[in-house]
């Protein structure tokens, strides 16, 4: 059984914690998982993060914003997703094509038939079996935000508020659009609550998996 779950969600929703957590029960439980993130995961790709996320890139053209996350996703599809997908691992990547639908298409506000077209090509049509959105909402993210990097912000982090807050309801637009594939989940409560959300929808995933 190969599986792969993506985790989204806009900056100070608490991904990371969120991430390790599951990483950790899922290896607990004896599953064999590849973790990578986006924009990253390889040795390109994490060039083409520093290029996009550099606040001295302040000139990027949106269009080419979006075709360096697509090209970062390309290359992070055939050197790790592809082949973790073919061992049969879990694949857990931090951000993918979501983001990319949701930063690109809704906040920079380029379409998202338009972003989904671009990456559906960089990565030959491979959607995630699952994507959870921690979600929080723009006053929240914010408030965490500020606490975690205390005023060292990158390109993205740096973009108008106006942005941001598309960026927020995208992603509420995003899970109505996809309801077979996007899982919200309330990630305003504590860690522990917002985990055991994470892995009731995570486990079920997996059985129906395992039943195929
Ligand atoms: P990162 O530090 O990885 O953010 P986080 O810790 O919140 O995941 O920075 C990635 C930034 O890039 C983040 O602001 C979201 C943005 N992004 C896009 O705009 N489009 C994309 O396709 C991806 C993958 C990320």
């Amino acid at each position: 059984m190969s599986l792969f779950i993506s985790m989204e969600g806009s900056d100070g929703c608490g991904k990371t914690t969120q991430m390790n957590l599951l990483e950790q029960t899922l290896r607990e439980k004896g599953y064999s998982v590849t973790r990578s993130r986006e924009p990253g995961g390889t040795p390109i790709a994490e060039k083409i993060r520093e290029l996009v996320l550099d606040p001295e890139n302040a000139a990027m053209d949106e269009r080419a914003e979006a075709l360096l996350y697509a090209a970062s996703r390309a290359q992070h599809y055939k050197e790790v997703i592809r082949p973790a997908l073919d061992r049969g691992d879990i694949m857990l990547c931090d951000r993918f094509v979501d983001s990319s639908l949701v930063y690109q298409g809704i906040g920079r506000e380029l379409g998202v038939p338009q972003v989904a077209a671009v990456n559906e090509w960089a990565i030959r049509g491979l959607m995630p079996d699952l994507t959870l959105i921690l979600y929080i909402g723009y006053e929240e993210g914010l408030r965490r935000k500020n606490r975690q990097t205390a005023g060292h912000l990158d390109r993205l982090e740096q973009a108008s508020e106006a942005f941001h807050r598309r960026v927020n309801e995208g992603y509420l637009t995003l899970a109505e659009m996809y309801p077979d594939r996007v899982r919200l989940i309330d990630a305003t409560g504590d860690i522990e609550t917002v985990r055991e959300a994470v892995w009731r929808v995570v486990e079920e995933k997996i059985k129906a998996a395992e039943r195929k």
